[in-house]
């Protein structure tokens, strides 16, 4: 144990070390936030939806590699708990500041306070938002974005940067989009009205016009002035490269970006710097986020459409759009030119070809994470369970969340908290990927895959055939706690004689989240080297909420105390109160 300690601390501080060679100039960034219903109008159409100190987004996070960030978020909604997990940040040794209901903390009650504290330990692009129900899908979001260290330098230059924040919109409201999930008859909630650039966007019209690009009325543009629908328009200079900033934080929908007339060299995805490559468009998945730079123009005054459509499922949803402007342009004159076409949303083998250009900047397999301790072979398929309950499930096992938060649980040796069976670590040999499951009915369960500390670890993701017959999704799987290497894709099933030897080890690229495609597989590795409790699920809102998720567990004996304030509720919070009340 004790060595396992010292272990610990020293790859903790390695990681601290490693991007903050200032460590005594961090900063303390600290922030006070009110998360509570709002009245606004992100697509032009006024809907309630959460919001931050009363605005849509959230304020955006700006930090240098190495700073701490302290946000005190009090709950006002009137009756609901409400949780902020910042997406992308590993939270070495502040597994309770990850923002997970049920997983790292309980919900924070109304009117209440929670302290999230953390470390910025890497340089990227990240966003936050919320993990409780369904709240990333009422708007509860917003951008985190860390630079390098003073002192440091990112691997190319660029002399001005723009961030775009990308999310789709219901005008139903989360509570009836979530009775609608766990209904028998089920009732998806279909796809979004509107794409969010930055929140904003327009419903039943088009700033282009035009049938292609989803409205056929042309929107009226001068009647947005100071609206909270106002195109976004991004001003710049001509003759110069800018860093684009791009994160996905959908519901449901998969994104294509492409700007007009403007190439985009991919330089970082997920907070980890890519081999760079030219594209004219770009795939982002909900989950991802990526930077492109682009060289703009010589002439002035000039102005492009920037497009985002949707990919892989057929759009019942226009694609959104904003504004590239060169200076001096006046404001909102919009383009022209029609805007760039977004690739067709079922072009799959052109989605792959983008995807598989991913390579790290530089090789980066660690040397211990070259052997593999562990395979878990994880096979998503779509459920019923009791008749006629539509789940999602992972190894036949869909994943519900139990009322005692599991990193408490754990910590303090609860026992019946949670499911403690172990979860299954592969799947029938026989099951055909292909088609429909023979038998589709799943179980629930709470149980966790327990991972043994800093061991390496290979996850298949295999996706599979859905309900209906020629029917499989995309999903893109996000891990909390850890980044990952992306070892290789394929389609179909996976087979470990043919497949294992062309994984890719030699500069396979870091990311929290990635694709699996429709009838594919995706294999990753990792290293459990956080101690805490993690999800790893399905980024798309509603699967989530159908159970496509699954937890690990590592390390929790290396843990200090959990702080009080995540545990307050089921089991742990009966132990607080007979310690903190004994009677006289
Ligand atoms: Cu961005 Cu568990 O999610
Ligand atoms: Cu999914």
């Amino acid at each position: 144990m004790i060595m396992n300690k010292l272990v610990f601390l020293t790859v903790l501080l390695a990681s601290t070390l490693q991007t903050t060679t200032a460590i005594w100039k961090r900063k303390t960034h600290h922030f006070n936030w009110e998360i509570g219903y709002v009245f606004w109008s992100p697509d032009c159409q006024q809907n309630m939806m959460i919001g931050i100190n009363g605005q849509f987004p959230g304020p955006t996070i700006r930090a240098k590699a190495g700073d701490i960030i302290v946000v005190e978020v009090k709950n006002t909604l009137p009756t609901e708990g409400v949780v902020i997990h910042w997406h992308g940040i590993r939270q070495y040794g502040t597994p309770w500041s990850d923002g997970t209901a049920s997983i790292s903390q309980c919900p924070i009650n109304p009117e209440e306070t929670y302290v999230y504290r953390y470390t910025v330990d890497k340089p990227g692009t990240y966003f936050y938002h919320g993990h409780f129900g369904m709240q990333r899908s009422a708007g509860l979001y917003g951008s985190l974005i860390v630079d390098v260290a003073d002192g440091e330098k990112e691997p190319f230059n660029y002399d001005g940067e723009l961030n775009l924040l990308l999310s789709d919109w219901y005008h139903e409201n989360v509570f009836s989009q979530m009775t609608g999930l766990s209904s028998s008859p089920f009732r998806w909630i279909g796809e979004p009205q509107s794409i969010l650039i930055n929140g904003r966007g327009q419903y039943g019209c088009s700033l282009a016009g035009g049938i292609q690009n989803g409205g056929s009325r042309k929107c009226d543009v001068a009647n947005m002035t100071g609206t909270q629908c106002r195109p976004v328009m991004f001003l710049v200079e001509p003759k110069k490269t800018y860093r684009i900033r791009i994160a996905s934080t959908t519901s449901l929908a998969s994104l294509n970006m492409a700007i007009g007339e403007h190439k985009m060299t991919v330089v970082e995805a997920d907070g980890n710097y890519v081999k760079p490559f030219r594209v004219t468009d770009l795939d982002i998945y909900s989950g991802e986020s990526y930077s492109v730079l682009i060289a703009t123009r010589k002439k002035r005054s000039s102005n492009f459409w920037i497009n985002v459509g949707v990919r892989g499922r057929k759009p019942a949803t226009p694609p959104a759009m904003a504004i590239l402007n060169y200076k001096p342009s006046l404001d909102y004159k919009l383009p022209k030119s029609r805007p760039p076409v977004t690739p067709q949303w079922n072009d799959f083998a052109r989605s792959k070809s983008f995807t598989y250009k991913l390579r790290a900047r530089r090789g980066t397999l660690k040397n211990h994470a070259l052997t593999v301790n562990r395979r878990i072979e994880l096979l998503n398929t779509q459920n019923k369970m009791n008749g006629n309950y539509l789940k999602w499930a992972i190894n036949n096992v869909s994943l519900v969340l139990p009322p005692t938060p599991y990193l408490g649980a754990l910590k303090y040796g609860l026992k019946g908290t949670f499911d403690a069976d172990s979860p299954p670590e592969t799947f029938p040999k026989s099951y055909n990927v292909m088609a429909p499951a023979q038998n589709p009915n799943t179980t629930q369960s709470s149980n966790i895959y327990v991972l043994e500390f800093n061991r390496t670890v290979d996850v298949i993701l295999q996706n599979a055939n859905a309900l209906a017959e020629n029917v499989s999704e995309v999903h893109p799987w996000h891990l909390h706690g850890h980044d990952f290497w992306v070892l290789g894709y394929g389609d179909g099933k996976f087979r470990k004689e043919k497949d294992i030897p062309r994984f890719n080890l030699k500069n396979p690229p870091l990311k929290n989240t990635v694709v699996v495609f429709p009838y594919g597989w995706t294999a990753i590795r990792f290293i459990a080297d956080n101690p805490g409790v993690w999800a790893f699920h399905c980024h798309i809102e509603p699967h989530l909420h159908m159970g496509m998720g699954v937890v690990v567990s590592e390390g929790i004996d290396l843990l200090g105390d959990v702080p009080k304030e995540a545990l307050a509720c089921g089991k742990t919070g009966t132990e607080l109160m007979n310690t903190t009340f004994t009677s006289p």
